[in-house]
C-alpha cells in the first residue's frame, strides 16, 4: 500500500496490493482521472491525462474551454462551467447564481484515516491504511473542497468522500453533493450490475449493457429502499464470477442516493454516486463544513467473485465495529410469523421452552408488546409495556426466559409515531409533515421528525429505558415506511432541504448512542425486511434482517444478490414456516435450514406447532450452525451456480482463509429428468492438497475437485439440499 505523488508529472497514484488508482493535475489546476485497474509499478502516465482532446473547432483552431470541460475526465466535476455530463456539485450563492470551478491547490498524504463526523465510514489504523486529502478551491465564491481518498494495506479497496467548507462571508447553498465520480473509456463495453427489488424480493441481481445516455438506480424514499440498492458495478462484457474486469461502487449511507453510469458523446462511461439531489439543499453557513458520505470502490481483474470477496473483507475488517463481528450469534427464535400481534407471556414462554429443548438460544419478542398494539394501526411512540398481554410485566418475562436458559431480545420501531397514540395526541408537530397539508400515512403511521433534538431525546430514552429495565441482550430496530411530506416545524425555511439528510444523521446519532450505552447489545437493523440493508447501517449493527421473505427460491435470489457485496455474517436469515407466509410455497424443513445457514441463522415459526419431524431436525440444524459458523462468517465466498440465472440449481461455497476447509451448499430448486448426477466445480482450494468429504472415507485432490469437479447425485424432488464439507487431509 502506498499513496505516491509524482511531483514532476503531477500525478497521484493510490496503490493497494493488486490495484492502482491514478489522477493527475492538468493546466496546473484541473484534477483529472487517469487510470483505475490492475496494479502498476510506476506512478507515471501523464500522457494518459487527455487534456488536448476536446473536439477540433475549425473556426477557432484551438481548444476551447467548454469543449475541454465537457470531455476532460474531471475527478470532481462541478455544474455550471461547461461539463454537461452528470456532475457532483451544484452550488448556489446568496446572490442566486449557480456555478463554480474547483482548482487544485494543495494535498496531504498521511497514515491512517480520519473519522467522518457523524457518518458511518470505513476505518483503519496507521499501519493499515493511508489517506490523501486534495484541496481544491473555487477562486470566486470562497468554497473549499477537500477530496479525501483512502486505501488499505489488506484489501483492494479505495474509499472516497468530500468535505466542503464555506470560506466566504455569505451562506452558500449546496444543491447537489455527490461523493464519487469515475470516468472510464467504454472500450470494454461495460455492463451495469445493480441490485433491485421490492418488499419481500430485495436485491435481485439485474445486469444490462450500458448505452448512450444515463442509466442507474436511486432512492428518494428517505432510506436506501427495497426497490434499489446503493451499489452498482461496471463489468466488462463477458465478465463472470472468475474473469473479467469488475468495478464496484458502494455507498456507505442509508438515505436518498443516486448511482449512475452515463455513456457520453465520446463513448466514455462516467459513473457517479452520492446523495440524491432531489429535495436536497444544504445551507452552508460561513465557516461551516459539509461532509459527504463515503463511497467504497473496488476493482477486480478476476471477475465478480473477487470483487465480492474484497467487499466482504473490507466490511469485516474495516466497517463493522460490533463485538459480535467474529462471535457466534445466539441462535434466535422470533415470534413474528409465529403469532403476529396475538401473544401473551404464557405463549412466549411456551415457545421459549420448546425452543430451548431444541438447542435454540434466544427468544426475540417482535412487534405488539407496547401501548395498545394489537394490530399495525396504533401505539407506535407509546413505548410502555402492555401488561394485559405481558402479565407480570417485561422484567418478569425476561427473567422467566433467562431462567429457561435462553437470552431475550426485543423489537422496536423507534422512528415512527401512530396517529392513534398518546405521543401523537400530545405532540402532533413531532411528525414529519408540511404545515397545512395532511401527511400521507403508510402502514397507518407517520415518521418522527428526528431533526429535532427533543424528539431524538424522547426516542432514545424510550428505547434505553426499556433496555435498562431488564436483561435484554438483542434489539431488532425496525423502520416500516418511507419518508414523504418532507417538512419540519423546526427547520428554517431555507433549511427545509436538509431534512432528509439530517434525518439519516439523526438515526446514526441514535444508534451510536445506543451501542455506546449498551456496548454488549446485539443490534439487528431491519426495515420492513431489507429496505435499509446498506453499509451505513453495518457500522452500527453487525447484522441486518435481509428480507421478510423466507421462501427458499426467493431467499436464494435475495441472498445471492446481497452476497455480491456483503459478507454472509451480516445477513439476517431464518427458517420460516411452511407453507411460506409470503408465497404459500411448501419447502422441506432441511432445505429451509440450509438457506438460513448462509446467514446469521435463526427461526421464525411457532415451534410448538410445527410437525414433529421438522421439530426433530432442529437440534442437528443448530449443531450445523455451531459447526460451520466460524467458516461461514470469516471465509471466502464463491458462487458456483445461480438458480436466479439457470432456473434450476443453486450452489455456493465458503472456503476458510487457510484453504483447509470448504463448505458447499447445493440446492436443487427445480428438478429435471435424465441426468443422475451433476458436476460441481469447487473453487479456492489448494491444488496440491487432498480433501476428505466429511462423513465419508472419500478423499479427493484439490485440483481435481476444482478442474474435474465433484459428482453430485441429483436429488429426487424439488427444493432438495445437500451440504458438502471438505477438510484438508494433513
Ligand atoms: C417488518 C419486519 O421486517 C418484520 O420482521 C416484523 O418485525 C414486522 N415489521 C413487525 O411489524
Amino acid at each position: 500500500m502506498a499513496i505516491i505523488y509524482n511531483e514532476k508529472e503531477q500525478i497521484f497514484a493510490l496503490n493497494t496490493g493488486n490495484t492502482t488508482y491514478m489522477m493527475g493535475i492538468a493546466d496546473g489546476k484541473y484534477l483529472g482521472h487517469i487510470y483505475y485497474g490492475k496494479r502498476l509499478n510506476h506512478a507515471s502516465g501523464r500522457y494518459l491525462l487527455r487534456t488536448g482532446e476536446g473536439p477540433f473547432v475549425p473556426s477557432v483552431n484551438k481548444r476551447e474551454k467548454v469543449s475541454f470541460m465537457d470531455c476532460f475526465p474531471m475527478e470532481y466535476p462541478v455544474w455550471g462551467s461547461g461539463d454537461f455530463r452528470e456532475t457532483c456539485l451544484m452550488v448556489r450563492t446568496a446572490a442566486g447564481h449557480r456555478g463554480a470551478e474547483l482548482h487544485y491547490e494543495s494535498h496531504r498524504i498521511y497514515k491512517g484515516k480520519p473519522k467522518l463526523e457523524g457518518l458511518p465510514a470505513t476505518f483503519g489504523g496507521e499501519e493499515q491504511c493511508q489517506t490523501l486529502d486534495i484541496v481544491l478551491r473555487d477562486p470566486v465564491i470562497g468554497l473549499k473542497a477537500t477530496l479525501r481518498y483512502s486505501c488499505f494495506e489488506d484489501v483492494d479497496a479505495v474509499t472516497r468522500s468530500v468535505l466542503l467548507t464555506n470560506e466566504s462571508e455569505e451562506p452558500l447553498y449546496l444543491e447537489r453533493v455527490l461523493s464519487a465520480c469515475l470516468d472510464l473509456d467504454n472500450d470494454k463495453e461495460y455492463e451495469l450490475i445493480s441490485l433491485s427489488g421490492t418488499w419481500a424480493r430485495e436485491r435481485n441481481i439485474i445486469r444490462r449493457p450500458i448505452v448512450r445516455g444515463k442509466q442507474g438506480v436511486s432512492s428518494v424514499r428517505g432510506e436506501s429502499s427495497h426497490q434499489e440498492h446503493p451499489f452498482i458495478a461496471l463489468v466488462s462484457k463477458g465478465t463472470d464470477q472468475d474473469k473479467g474486469d469488475a468495478y464496484g461502487f458502494h455507498f456507505i449511507y442509508s438515505g436518498n442516493f443516486m448511482a449512475q453510469a452515463e455513456v457520453t458523446q465520446y463513448d466514455f462511461a462516467r459513473v457517479v454516486m452520492g446523495i440524491h439531489p432531489d429535495g436536497f439543499t444544504w445551507k452552508l453557513k460561513p465557516g461551516e463544513t459539509f461532509t459527504a458520505p463515503e463511497a467504497a470502490m473496488v476493482y477486480s481483474d478476476e471477475g465478480i467473485g473477487k470483487m465480492s470477496r474484497t467487499y466482504h473483507d473490507l466490511y469485516r475488517s474495516h466497517l463493522i465495529r460490533s463485538p459480535y463481528l467474529h462471535k457466534e450469534r445466539p441462535i434466535l427464535i422470533n415470534n413474528w410469523e409465529a403469532t403476529y400481534f396475538n401473544f401473551t407471556t404464557e405463549k412466549l414462554i411456551a415457545i421459549a421452552k420448546e425452543a430451548k429443548s431444541c438447542g435454540i438460544e434466544m427468544l426475540v419478542m417482535d412487534d405488539g408488546w407496547f401501548g395498545k398494539r394489537n394490530g399495525d394501526n396504533c401505539s407506535l411512540g407509546d413505548w410502555t409495556v402492555n401488561e394485559e398481554k405481558l402479565t407480570g410485566g417485561l422484567k418478569h418475562l425476561v427473567d422467566e426466559v433467562n431462567a429457561i436458559g435462553m437470552k431475550f431480545g426485543i423489537w422496536f420501531e423507534p422512528e415512527m409515531v401512530s396517529p392513534d397514540s398518546d405521543l401523537y395526541r400530545v405532540h402532533p408537530d413531532w411528525a414529519i409533515q408540511i404545515p397545512g397539508r395532511e401527511p400521507a400515512q403508510c402502514r397507518q403511521q407517520l415518521v418522527l421528525d428526528l431533526t429535532r433534538k427533543e424528539v431524538r431525546e424522547y426516542v432514545y430514552e424510550s428505547v434505553a429505558r426499556i433496555l435498562r429495565s431488564a436483561n435484554i441482550e438483542y434489539v431488532k430496530w425496525d423502520m416500516n415506511r418511507s419518508l414523504t411530506d418532507a417538512g419540519s416545524y423546526e427547520l428554517a425555511a431555507d433549511c427545509q432541504g436538509e431534512l432528509y439528510h439530517r434525518y439519516v444523521l439523526a438515526v446514526y446519532e441514535l444508534q451510536e448512542r445506543l451501542i455506546t450505552e449498551f456496548p454488549r447489545l446485539l443490534l439487528e437493523n431491519c426495515s420492513a425486511g431489507g429496505a435499509r440493508f446498506d453499509p451505513g447501517m453495518l457500522y452500527y449493527s453487525p447484522q441486518i434482517w435481509c428480507s421478510d421473505d423466507m421462501d427458499v427460491p426467493e431467499r436464494l435470489a435475495i441472498q445471492e444478490g446481497t452476497a455480491i457485496c456483503y459478507p454472509l455474517s451480516c445477513m439476517g436469515a431464518h427458517v420460516g414456516a411452511s407453507p411460506n407466509h409470503t408465497t404459500g410455497r411448501i419447502a422441506p424443513f432441511q432445505t429451509r435450514g440450509y438457506a438460513a445457514l448462509a446467514g446469521t441463522f435463526g427461526y421464525e415459526l411457532d415451534v410448538t406447532k410445527i410437525p414433529q419431524e421438522d421439530r426433530d431436525m432442529i437440534p442437528s440444524q443448530c449443531a450445523d450452525y455451531h459447526k460451520y459458523h466460524g467458516l461461514i462468517a470469516a471465509g471466502d465466498y464463491y458462487r458456483l451456480a445461480s438458480y436466479y440465472y439457470n432456473h434450476t440449481f443453486d450452489c455456493w461455497e465458503v472456503v476458510s482463509k487457510d484453504r483447509a476447509e470448504a463448505l458447499v451448499t447445493c440446492i436443487e430448486v427445480w428438478n429435471r429428468p435424465n441426468f443422475k448426477s451433476r458436476r460441481i466445480y469447487l473453487k479456492g482450494l489448494k491444488p496440491d492438497a487432498m480433501y476428505r468429504l466429511d462423513g465419508t472415507d472419500e478423499v479427493y485432490p484439490g485440483d481435481l475437485l476444482m478442474q474435474g469437479g465433484y459428482l453430485l447425485t441429483r436429488a429426487w424432488g424439488d427444493l432438495k439440499g445437500t451440504l458438502l464439507y471438505f477438510t484438508e487431509v494433513l
